[in-house]
């Protein structure tokens, strides 16, 4: 195992990422979920992410960039407090998907993969989030919400913003 002088990640993920490396008959194998926890607790793909994962996994980090291209829900850059994801695929789009997107750009005054300046919403067009049976469908973090319309939309965006005030 690669020996990590100083962590930039806290002791508990530090401790998980150690034992990680070992359960997968490749190293390389744990790259993803790897960086997955990590974008999780640093809040994006960092430099210094990118770095000490490869270092974990005794990659170069141009392996690390070329994985982070192709998978879009690792992001390089900071999302907001409340990233919100919003399903055009096909479930979605028939049961008003765009119209969903397009009010959340409107009400939040961004595009897609931008975050407002106050830094509490970012906002994502994305594909199937599985919750196709209650389309349309839209995850704020790790929490999903279905059936939506405009008005639900506020309501949902309002209580996150509101939760933010606490
Ligand atoms: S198509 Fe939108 S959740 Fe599956």
């Amino acid at each position: 195992m690669s020996r990590i002088a100083k962590s930039i990640f806290s002791p508990k993920l530090a401790d998980y990422f150690d034992t990680l490396v070992t359960i997968y008959p490749v190293k390389r194998s744990a790259l993803v979920p790897m960086l997955l926890y990590a974008q999780d607790e640093v809040g994006y793909v960092s430099e210094a992410v990118i770095q000490e994962v490869a270092q974990r996994l005794d990659l170069f980090d141009l392996d690390v960039r070329s994985v982070l291209s192709y998978y879009s829900m690792l992001r390089t850059k900071p999302a907001g407090k409340f990233n919100v994801q919003v399903c055009t695929n096909i479930s979605c789009m028939l049961r008003g998907g765009y119209e969903i997107l397009e009010h959340c750009k409107r009400r939040l005054g961004i595009e897609h993969k931008q975050t407002t300046a106050d830094g509490l919403f970012s906002l994502e067009e994305v594909e199937c989030i599985g919750d196709c049976c209650s389309a349309p469908a839209m995850q704020v973090n790790y929490e999903f919400h279905d059936e939506l319309t405009p008005a639900k939309v506020d309501e949902i965006l309002n209580e996150y913003a509101a939760e933010d005030r606490k």
